[in-house]
């Protein structure tokens, strides 16, 4: 099939690869002219394992293009795609205006009978101002042009978004149009692997879906971040209460980590903008309003536990850092945890020794430089000079350390486990003191 793309950030560029891969002809839209040049060279703008390969490959064949130029974008597409950002306004809404332009170019060039599929995140009753921006621009025009509206959330996760896609668990498509309706599930008929994968239901409830599905994980994670805060204080070990209630299979072991809280393009921006939407018809989300403040003082837990062990002295000190991206496999650092705590320690006035085995290009793009930043080569050598180390990120390569090393590294021979990857009496009996999240045994008072 023809298909067009609007917006080639993560979803956009996955979706279109994997389109490509499955033998349709793809053209990806974008405003961003350097952008097109780069990824017409094969220069892919993130992180993201085995996304290099499959848009090499597909755009040396042909089966996928790049281009600034709407018209013929529009022009190629049976299937036109929106897949452009949604970041929030000052209230914590998703702003449409990115998406709502593209509504309107699309309006603007289409000549036959179009799918129009929604892929961005956008909040409950979009699929319907973008019908209604189409139609105006149809109007201004003068032309009767049939098209169809469809939302069809994507539900990629950084790190694994060429897996998912290619993959997918679900595949919703939200359209009261069979004729859409058979369209997609044409388009997505490789993507079912031994049973039909796709959801259909009108284009609210694939709308809702969306933020259901990733209120669902926060909520999760803030539950068991809120349980380690009190494992802490009443002397039990989370990472014990995580196995034990994982094991039931009602509850499952995926998405339990407690940590120095969640973060990322979608988690805290998607829980915000369906409290406002909640609260926007009358209703008021109280569960999404307390998952959200768990999460915020999540962020500065490793700060406080930091601060506790240095008896509130910590100017002057150097902290290494292991992991600034808001999780593995990605150099993306939008709304990590790692900011929180290098803004905390340096308003304290501390120092940072970070590594970050992708996201320290990222962490200097957005900080620059500073005396108070060290970007490292290696984990080790973030360790020249500190006095504690903090892991703020779960990389593999942070998994079994040699803590004797760390022991003699540091001067003050600490670890602050922001992810609970260590086991607490190996670290003490290495000669370290061990902090962790919500592991009451190691708490000190
Ligand atoms: C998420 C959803 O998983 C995906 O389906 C959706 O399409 C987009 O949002 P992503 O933002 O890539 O994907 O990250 P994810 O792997 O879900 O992790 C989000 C955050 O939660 C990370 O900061 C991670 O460290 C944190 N997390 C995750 C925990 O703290 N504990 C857990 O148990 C799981």
């Amino acid at each position: 099939m023809k298909v067009t793309i609007f917006g080639t950030g993560y979803v956009g560029l996955v979706t279109g690869a994997c389109l490509a891969e499955m033998g349709n002809h793809v053209v990806c839209v974008d405003i961003d002219a350097g952008k097109v040049e780069r990824l017409k060279k094969g220069e892919i703008p993130i992180y993201e394992p085995g996304l290099e390969p499959i848009v090499k490959r597909n755009h040396a064949s042909g089966q996928l293009d790049f281009t600034t130029d709407p018209a013929p974008g529009i022009a190629h597409g049976q299937v036109v795609f929106i897949a452009v950002g949604t970041p929030p306004d000052e209230d914590g809404s998703a702003d449409l205006k990115y998406v709502l332009s593209v509504a309107r170019t699309i309006g603007e060039h289409i000549d036959r009978y179009t799918v129009v599929v929604n892929k961005s995140t956008v909040p409950v009753g979009t699929a319907d101002r973008v019908r209604d921006a189409i139609a105006g621009e149809l109007a201004k025009r003068g032309v009767a042009i049939e098209f169809d509206v469809v939302s069809n959330p994507e539900f990629l996760k950084e790190g694994d978004a060429v897996e998912d896609c290619l993959r997918p668990d679900r595949i919703i498509i939200g359209s009261s149009s069979e004729r859409a309706i058979g369209v997609l599930r044409k388009l997505y008929a490789p993507f079912n692997r031994n049973h039909d994968r796709t959801v259909v239901m009108d284009e609210r409830s694939a709308e809702l879906t969306k933020y259901a599905a990733n209120a669902m994980l926060a909520t999760k994670i803030s539950f068991m971040n809120e349980i380690a805060n009190i494992a802490e204080r009443v002397g039990a070990d989370v990472e014990l209460v995580r196995q034990g209630i994982g094991s039931d299979p009602r509850i499952g072991y995926a998405f339990i980590y407690p940590g120095a809280g969640y973060g990322g393009s979608c988690f805290p921006k998607d829980v915000q903008a369906l409290e406002r939407t909640a609260r926007g018809v009358g209703y008021s989300a109280r569960l999404l309003g307390a998952v959200e403040s768990v999460n915020h003082d999540q962020k500065t837990k490793l700060f406080e536990l930091i601060q506790r062990h240095f008896g509130g002295q910590i100017a002057g000190k150097t902290i290494a850092l292991w992991g600034l991206a808001f999780k593995p496999n990605t150099d993306d650092m939008r709304e990590a945890s790692s900011r929180h705590l290098m803004e905390a320690l340096w308003k304290a006035g501390a120092k940072v020794r970070a590594f970050d085995p992708e996201a320290s290009h990222e962490t200097h793009r957005i900080y620059g430089d500073r005396d108070d930043l060290v970007l490292c080569e290696s984990a080790y050598q973030a360790l020249d000079g500190a006095d504690v180390l903090a892991i703020v990120t779960e990389w593999k390569a942070f998994r079994s350390p040699d803590f004797a090393r760390i022991r003699d590294m540091l001067a003050e021979p600490a670890v602050f486990d922001g992810r609970n990857l260590y086991d607490p009496v190996a670290v003490e009996e290495a000669g370290l003191a061990y902090y962790g999240i919500g592991r009451g045994r190691s708490l000190r008072q």
